[in-house]
C-alpha cells in the first residue's frame, strides 16, 4: 500500500518519535548506571525501536531478541501464545529490559514477562514505545512508556500492516474505508 494512500493519516513524525526514544533512553541511562543490562527486543515490531534506543544508551548492555506467535486468527483474538525464537543469554541475576514496540491487550507481554521472571533475573522492567492502554486485558507493569495511544491501528517505524510498511520513518494511523 503506498505511503500517500488516503487511508494513512500521520500520527507521529520522525522527530517526535526520536524525542520519545531519547527521553526513554535518558531515564534508562540514569536508572541503570553500573548494572549488567540485557535488552530483549520483541520481534519483529521492535527492531527499529531497539536500534534507535540502543544508539541513545550510554550504559553497558547486551541485546537479544524473542519472537512469539499467537495461534489465534489475529493479534487481537485470544489464542495460544508460544515462543518461536527464544533468547540465547542466561538472564539469571541480570537486569532485564523487555523492549516492545506496542502493547495492545497485553497478552503477549504478560506471557513473556512471566516467563522471564521464572528465570530469576536481578530485575525486569518493560520499555514500550506505544501504549494502547485502553485496550488492556491483562496487566503487566510498564515502567518506560513513549506515548499512550488510542485504539487505532498504527503502521510504520517497525509496525506492520500484513508484514509491510515496517520501513516507514513516521508512524501512521490506518483509516479503514467506509
Ligand atoms: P497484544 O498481545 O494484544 O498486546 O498484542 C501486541 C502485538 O500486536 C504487538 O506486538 C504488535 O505486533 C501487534 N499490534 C498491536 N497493535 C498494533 C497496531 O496498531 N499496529 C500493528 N501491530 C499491532
Ligand atoms: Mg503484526
Amino acid at each position: 500500500m503506498p505511503i500517500d494512500d488516503k487511508n494513512f493519516t500521520k500520527f507521529l513524525n520522525r522527530h517526535e518519535i526520536d524525542a520519545a526514544v531519547q527521553s526513554i533512553a535518558n531515564r534508562i541511562n540514569d536508572d541503570y548506571k553500573n548494572k549488567e543490562v540485557i535488552l530483549i527486543g520483541v520481534l519483529k515490531g521492535s527492531v527499529i525501536f531497539v536500534a534507535d534506543l540502543a544508539r541513545h544508551l550510554k550504559i553497558d548492555f547486551m541485546v537479544d531478541f524473542v519472537r512469539m506467535a499467537n495461534t489465534g486468527r489475529d493479534w487481537s483474538s485470544r489464542g495460544t501464545i508460544s515462543i518461536i525464537k527464544d533468547i540465547q543469554y542466561d538472564i539469571r541475576d541480570k537486569h532485564v529490559l523487555i523492549v516492545e514496540q506496542i502493547v495492545d491487550s497485553g497478552r503477549t507481554l504478560k506471557f513473556f514477562y512471566d516467563r522471564i521472571k521464572e528465570a530469576e533475573p536481578a530485575s525486569v522492567e518493560v520499555v514500550c514505545l506505544l501504549d494502547k492502554n485502553q485496550k488492556r486485558v491483562v496487566d503487566t507493569p510498564i515502567k518506560y512508556i513513549g506515548r499512550p495511544v488510542s485504539d487505532q491501528f498504527l503502521v510504520g517505524y517497525g509496525l506492520d500492516l500484513e508484514e509491510k510498511c515496517r520501513n516507514l520513518a513516521d508512524i501512521y494511523y490506518l483509516k479503514y474505508p467506509n
